[in-house]
């Protein structure tokens, strides 16, 4: 099975049913206070705190293409190019995410982003087109990484920068796939107490199954099975933020 088809079985039946779950959201706004940016409805563990942070050190030039990949149904990816006035194009495997992220983004006062189907390996895009590329808690997903990174770099306007966020292994060295990738790496950090969040997450997510599961349907699978799996590797594998950009 490819990876294409490993997230578009996973994460369907999640994004269909995502927004009508209380609990869920309940859930984050518990763990992160006013940190959790709940009108974005994200998918994954991104904080007002991250958004700030990913916008400055974006920065694209007003009207020019933010393209954010993996952008699930495209809230945080929103909030960036509406806070430097960007451009949006969001790109994720799974059709149901981005079915549903023009409705999200018109709500939130963007209606001119576009949102299409592509993936990090193929984003189908031109050389050089992107002012700005952007991808929160995907890679980690991505068999392919050095080719995922590739295509960000070939994608990338000489000069213009990529921001993302997602988990690294002690066998995988983030920084060392950019560099490969012809990319110059500009800073490395762990985001903002994401240990101890991600796992009262899970812990919540466990004591709430019944109440997910009618919620979220066969969806609530994937997130009762990352909340089961994860908080034993959690130790080793640190939230990270990366920055880098392609030379030109
Ligand atoms: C945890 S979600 C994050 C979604 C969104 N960025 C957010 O923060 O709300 C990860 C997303 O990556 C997408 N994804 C996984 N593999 C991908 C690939 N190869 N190319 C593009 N998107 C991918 C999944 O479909 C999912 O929507």
């Amino acid at each position: 099975m490819s990876t294409t088809q490993t997230a578009e079985r996973r994460y369907a039946d999640f994004y269909r049913h995502q927004a009508k779950s209380p609990t869920l959201r309940g859930i984050y706004q518990d763990v992160y206070g006013d940190d959790y940016p709940a009108e974005l409805e994200p998918f994954g563990f991104v904080t007002r705190t991250d958004l700030d942070r990913i916008a400055g050190l974006l920065d694209p030039p007003r009207g020019g293409l933010l393209v954010d990949i993996g952008c699930g149904r495209g809230g945080p990816g929103v909030a960036v190019a509406q806070a430097r006035g960007a451009r949006l194009l969001g790109l994720d495997v799974v059709a149901a995410a981005v079915e549903g992220a023009a409705t999200l983004a018109t709500r939130l006062g963007l209606p001119d982003a576009e949102f299409r189907k592509g993936s990090f390996t193929e984003t189908g895009l031109p050389d050089s087109v992107a002012e700005a590329v952007l991808s929160i808690d995907a890679l980690w997903m991505v068999w392919n990484k050095p080719a995922a990174l590739a295509e960000v770099a070939r994608i990338l306007r000489p000069g213009a920068r990529l921001v993302l966020t997602t988990w690294e292994p002690a066998y995988l060295d983030h920084s060392r796939m950019l560099t490969r990738a012809g990319l110059v790496v500009d800073s490395r950090e762990e985001t903002p107490h994401w240990k101890e969040r991600q796992l009262a997450v899970y812990a919540a997510v466990l004591a709430e199954t019944e109440a997910l599961s009618r919620e979220l349907g066969p969806g609530a699978e994937v997130i009762f099975e990352e909340a089961r799996d994860t908080p034993p590797v959690l130790a080793e594998t640190p939230r990270i933020l990366l920055a880098a950009h392609r030379p030109g």
